[in-house]
């Protein structure tokens, strides 16, 4: 059996668990270490070692083939402990669920995770350290930006493009090449049918910004 690849994981709330999850069901992964800065001091509970972030560097020097994957579900914080860490992409694992489809034509980026019933069509794009989660439908040549998350059940439809920091709520759609801002937020439900400017929030059928 070939050897399983050392996978750190940060973070143990809600989003570190999943990932944990779904080092559990892939066989070619073993989960080397959760960090989270929760805990003040390493420790082992139930053989598994838990520290803070910032023993990241010694864990690396102790196993330094093991990767990372952030399991923080906040976009922006997700991209503080990246920027914090400043280690290189190759150092961070893209995580599939074995539930989920993903085209051989399409490219995930560098600690991206996909969960179970998400489906990535051909020509896709899903950008580092983003989020496709449970059921979402990231159609052929869609993009998804770094930072990014597409919520359970949404969908974006071909070419649509999701920018860098964005959150597309639960079972929100974007139709065809449309375009939603950088850090920008399509509410749940919403149907975004033209391009949506940076850092708004829009809900809705059709989707229109909120009055902020
Ligand atoms: C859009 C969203 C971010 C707005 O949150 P918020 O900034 O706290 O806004 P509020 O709850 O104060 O709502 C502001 C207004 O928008 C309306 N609104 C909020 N979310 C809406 C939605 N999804 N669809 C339609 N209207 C919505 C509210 O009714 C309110 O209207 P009002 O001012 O007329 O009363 C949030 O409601 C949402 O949909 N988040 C997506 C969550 C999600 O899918 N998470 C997935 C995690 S895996």
């Amino acid at each position: 059996m070939p050897l399983r690849r050392p996978l750190i994981v940060i973070g143990v709330g809600g989003h570190g668990r999943v990932l944990m999850d779904i080092v559990r069901v892939r066989p070619d992964f073993r989960l080397a270490a959760v960090v989270d800065d929760r805990f003040t001091e390493p420790e082992l509970r139930g053989g598994l070692l838990y520290g803070p972030i910032s023993t990241v560097p010694s864990l690396l020097l102790d196993e330094p083939d093991a990767e990372l994957v952030i399991g923080i579900g906040d976009n922006r914080i997700r991209r503080q402990i990246a920027e914090r860490l400043g280690l290189a992409d190759e150092q961070y694992a893209a995580l599939v669920h074995p539930g989920a489809y993903v085209s051989s034509d399409a490219q995930l980026g560098a600690g991206a995770v996909v969960m179970p019933g998400a489906v990535i069509g051909p020509g896709a794009v899903v950008g580092a350290h983003a989020i496709v989660n449970s059921g979402a439908v990231v159609e052929h040549d869609a993009v998804v930006g770094d930072f990014a998350h597409v919520s359970p059940n949404a969908t974006l439809a071909g070419g649509a493009v999701v920018e860098e920091g964005a959150h597309v709520g639960s079972g929100a759609v974007l139709i065809p090449g449309v375009r939603l801002g950088r850090w920008s937020v399509l509410g749940a439900g919403g149907t975004a049918i033209r391009d949506l400017p940076d850092g708004i929030t829009a809900v809705g059928v059709p989707a229109v910004a909120l009055a902020r």
